[in-house]
């Protein structure tokens, strides 16, 4: 009896040390950010929610934050909770500062991406990430990248030939469709492998995993008390459901890089799309080398397929769907891009978009971009910086402190637009285009750790749009007004549903 009383008093007073243990360290975190902090105004913060209780990630959250950087122009502290504290920029000269060094990422939110991505280029830092950059950047070359024009041709023909037959049933929410395009492209030029996802109602595993894990990542978002690794695995019915998504996801694509490597070298290796080689982007992990001879690991090769996977489909689908919508809010732009197109095609005599043929798509060129502005695909990304960093006012940022860079509130800016709320592509045209900051308009971030993916993400948006375009005419379903939300990608909330009419 004595043993188990001593045993129990043991277990109490451990557990009691570590929770004094661990509010010591938030104390000290917490004087530590303030005092960083100290020289940058700010909104008021609740004693225990800090800012988070005036915050949503919906449309009335967004609007708030612009009117703070608006406010604050160099940024502002963003407090989630007593304990934890970020710098907020939106501006165009702090942004460059921060994005010139590839300063790596906070953990609060790509922490709970990390068992899916492992150590790929997104999530890897220091010298891993510098050598596996420069091994892959050739991967994105745009002779690599031509021959994928012919893939996201195929894909968009899928496309508007279900479109054409759903647009008849009333409205259409695109988000969905869009996302299954980018899945579709994504595969072939990943893997190789052509797995009907857009047509076949019974998914394919990895898709299945794929589309199950990125809702499940971003509910567990919402909820702080899931993002601790060990409670949610173990503890939680939604981390049991991540862990098997996981597993299966994992389990199929070390299947795929086995399967590949056994044909590398054989003539079953070859790709092919419309009778032309070429060549994917497993292919190319599986046999690049560093100055020392030595190629990716089985593992690092898996990370950085599940990282393109990741990074290349909910990204571009929101690309492609805000894009969609945008236009079909502004008929007169939506308008003068199908003339374009048109006048394209029956130029070329055909509906096949070349490589060569995007450069010709100038005002559909400066519509995506000023839809990747008012609605960018990824409203926020987040760094901790490894030195100081002086402000342009003279201010210093101290070293370690989590930066939020918000592209959204960058792109809404008042520093930076003239009526920013308004969808007006002219300000794409080069004249105007040069008299601004290069780090006013950054949908694919800058600097070092720039989005390695921007020209593939650029040409499938490009194809895709002008490809549906082509065929439709596209208005907004006014009975189901679409609300953004900003999450890893800027989604809607009730999703967005257009009304599609055949062109003649
Ligand atoms: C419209 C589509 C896309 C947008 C808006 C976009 C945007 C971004 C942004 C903002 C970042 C920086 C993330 C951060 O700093 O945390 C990023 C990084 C990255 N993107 Fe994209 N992306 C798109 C499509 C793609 C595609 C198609 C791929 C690959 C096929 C891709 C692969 C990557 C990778 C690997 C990184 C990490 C780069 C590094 O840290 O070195 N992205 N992207």
């Amino acid at each position: 009896m004595m043993l188990v009383k001593t045993a129990f008093v043991v277990i109490i007073i451990a557990i009691a040390s570590k929770i004094v243990t661990f509010f010591l360290g938030a104390l000290s975190k917490r004087r530590r950010l303030e005092k960083a902090l100290a020289n940058f105004p700010g909104e008021p913060r609740h004693w225990l929610f800090g800012h988070l209780h005036l915050m949503n990630p919906g449309k009335t959250g967004l609007d708030k934050r612009v009117q703070w950087t608006n406010k604050y122009k160099y940024g502002y502290p963003y407090w989630l909770g007593p304990f934890h504290a970020y710098f907020e920029c939106g501006h165009p000269e702090t942004v460059k500062e921060i994005l010139s060094t590839a300063e790596p990422k906070d953990d609060l939110i790509y922490g709970t991406v990390r068992l899916w991505l492992g150590d790929g280029l997104l999530l890897s830092t220091g010298a891993k990430w510098a050598r596996n950059r420069k091994l892959l950047t050739p991967g994105f070359h745009f002779e690599i990248l031509k021959p994928y024009a012919k893939i996201f041709n195929e894909c968009s023909k899928v496309l508007v030939n279900k479109l054409s037959h759903l647009c008849e049933r009333g409205s259409v929410e695109i988000t969905h469709h869009a996302s299954l395009v980018t899945l579709d492209s994504l595969m072939k030029c990943i893997f190789g492998l052509d797995i009907h996802c857009q047509t076949e109602s019974k998914m394919d595993p990895y898709i299945n995993s794929v589309s199950e894990l990125s809702v499940l990542v971003i509910k567990r978002m919402y909820n702080v008390l899931h993002y601790n690794d060990f409670i949610y695995y173990n503890l939680t019915s939604d981390g049991r459901q991540s862990r098997r998504a996981l597993e299966s996801l994992h389990a199929y694509s070390n299947a795929v890089i086995r399967k590949r490597k056994s044909l590398l070298g054989t003539n079953q290796a070859t790709n092919q799309v419309e009778g032309r080689k070429y060549v994917n982007f497993l292919d190319i992990l599986l046999s690049v080398k560093d100055e020392y001879g030595q190629g990716l690991t089985h593992q690092e090769i898996k990370d950085e397929v599940d990282t393109f996977m990741f990074e290349g489909h909910d990204t571009t689908a929101s690309g492609i769907a805000w894009c969609l919508y945008n236009l079909a809010r502004n008929p007169e732009h939506q308008k003068v891009c199908q003339e374009e197109i048109d006048e394209l095609f029956s130029r070329k005599g055909c509906t096949d978009l070349e490589w060569n043929d995007l450069a010709n798509l100038t005002y559909l060129t400066m519509c995506i971009k000023e839809s990747l502005r008012l609605t960018p695909a990824v409203p926020l990304i987040t760094r901790i910086t490894t030195r100081q960093i002086q402000l342009p006012d003279g201010r210093t940022l101290e070293k370690g402190l989590p930066i939020r860079i918000n592209i959204y509130n960058l792109h809404h800016s008042s520093h930076v637009w003239d009526n920013p709320e308004v969808y007006d592509p002219s300000r794409f045209l080069p004249e105007k285009v040069n008299k601004r900051s290069p780090h006013a308009f950054i949908p694919f971030s800058a600097g070092p750790r720039n989005c390695i993916g921007q020209n593939f993400a650029m040409s499938e948006l490009k194809i895709v749009v002008a490809l549906l375009l082509h065929h439709f005419e596209f208005s907004v379903d006014g009975s189901k007004p679409a609300e953004p939300m900003s999450e890893i990608v800027l989604r809607a909330k009730h999703g967005l549903h257009l009304f599609l009419k055949k062109r003649q």
